[in-house]
């Protein structure tokens, strides 16, 4: 049976993003049950609802990715006890038009990183209400990582035993959650 597609959206534009390579080393704990594309949001223009009618290009390779996934796993850091603009923006294009919203019944996944204490908490607390607003079903439970230099190795695999553990449950629950709502879209 073909594996279940999942867009993978990194709410980073840093070069060397700390969120980019958890995304990977979360990604590579399950790819053996689901297919994941990395979807870049960098490229996106400032949403502005001028250009609807017209929209870029970017933005319509943007949402033909999005729609055609079965699920979205999005990493993301905390900006200010927030969701970095370039994710909002990134959300916000594909929320319009109301018909054609991206989100809506999309099994979703969120989690993030950060150096601080609390690992993005807050801005995951922001991310999830307003993929819920827009109809995403956003996956139960949190993982919120504080990030240290040593968390993930070169090869990109986490190195601590019970954050490995923590994440690869994680990951187990978002691959049974799309196999249950998945095929009902
Ligand atoms: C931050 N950072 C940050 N960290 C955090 O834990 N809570 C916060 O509210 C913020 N706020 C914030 C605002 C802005 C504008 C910047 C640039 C940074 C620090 C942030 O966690 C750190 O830069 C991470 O490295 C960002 O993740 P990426 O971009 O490396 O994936």
């Amino acid at each position: 049976m073909s594996k279940f597609k999942v867009a993978v959206i990194v709410g980073s534009n840093r070069r060397d993003s700390i969120n980019r390579k958890l995304a990977r080393a979360m990604t590579g704990l399950v790819e053996s049950r689901l297919e994941f594309e990395f979807v870049g949001i960098d490229e996106l223009p400032m949403y502005n609802a001028d250009l609807e009618g017209n929209r870029p290009d970017s933005v319509n390779l943007f949402t033909s990715r999005i729609a055609a996934a079965d699920a979205v796993f999005v990493v993301t850091p905390e900006h200010n006890r927030s969701i970095p603009a370039v994710l909002k923006n990134a959300i916000d294009w594909g929320s319009k038009p109301a018909g054609q919203n991206v989100w809506k019944g999309k099994p979703a996944a969120i989690t993030g990183t950060s150096p601080g204490a609390i690992g993005t908490a807050v801005g995951q607390q922001h991310l999830r209400q307003i993929l819920a607003v827009l109809g995403s079903t956003v996956m139960g439970g949190e993982a919120y990582i504080s990030f240290k230099p040593d968390l993930i190795d070169a090869s990109g695999a986490i190195t601590n035993d019970s954050t490995r553990g923590f994440l690869q449950a994680y990951m187990d629950g978002f691959a049974e959650l799309v196999s249950k709502l998945a095929p009902a879209r």
